[in-house]
């Protein structure tokens, strides 16, 4: 059973995952308390894992929505290119939304994303990421919760994937070489 962890060399463990989604839960709580028109937004399919402990961190009332765009398919790197795979359910107008994303790389996700959403004319549209990859930025993006600062370096876990795997690890580490190689 433990020989999952093994596949990584582990950056971020679980423990220290969980101990910070606890501290942005309760800073989001403190922000939102009052608001009743809050939605969380969840950027599929990255982001299932962080925003399911975030919600249920958060002592607030919510709605939880999701949507999906496209990504890199099999390639660690941007293609720029961002489709819209599944929209929201509901409509965001007078509604104040947080967008929660598993990492900010090139900010051409989000960048995109943003300016799409502020068309539906929310009450305000804030961004939480578990990571932030800073050093790849192309487009700058405000991103007002961050989980940690990441090194440019391609990680899995926690809903990040590589080829669609590694997705169920609990902790966040990059790949080691051998894995990739077996991949090949
Ligand atoms: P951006 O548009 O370059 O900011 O890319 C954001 C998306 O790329 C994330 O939501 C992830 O799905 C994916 N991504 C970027 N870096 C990584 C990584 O290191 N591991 C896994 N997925 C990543």
């Amino acid at each position: 059973m433990p020989h999952r962890p093994y596949v990584i060399d582990e950056m971020i463990s679980a423990k220290s995952i969980a101990a910070r989604v606890e501290a942005l839960a309760k800073e989001i709580t403190a922000s939102y308390r009052g608001t009743n028109k809050l939605v969380v937004v969840g950027l599929l399919r990255g982001s299932f894992v962080f925003i399911a402990d975030l919600v249920r961190a958060m002592n607030l009332a919510l709605e939880v929505d999701f949507m999906a765009v496209s990504s890199y398919g099999d390639r660690p790197s941007s293609s720029g290119v961002v489709r819209i795979l599944k929209d929201l359910n509901s409509s965001i107008a007078g509604r104040h939304v947080i967008v929660v994303e598993d990492i900010v790389d090139t900010g051409l996700t989000l960048d995109y994303l943003v300016e799409n959403l502020q068309t539906r004319h929310p009450a305000s549209l804030k961004v939480c990421a578990l990571l932030d990859k800073r050093e790849a930025r192309k487009r700058e993006v405000a991103v007002e919760y961050i989980g940690f600062h990441c090194p440019n370096e391609f990680v899995v876990g926690y809903g990040l994937d590589y080829c669609g795997r590694y997705r169920n690890l609990p902790a966040i580490g990059v790949l080691k070489p051998e894995v990739y190689r077996k991949a090949e």
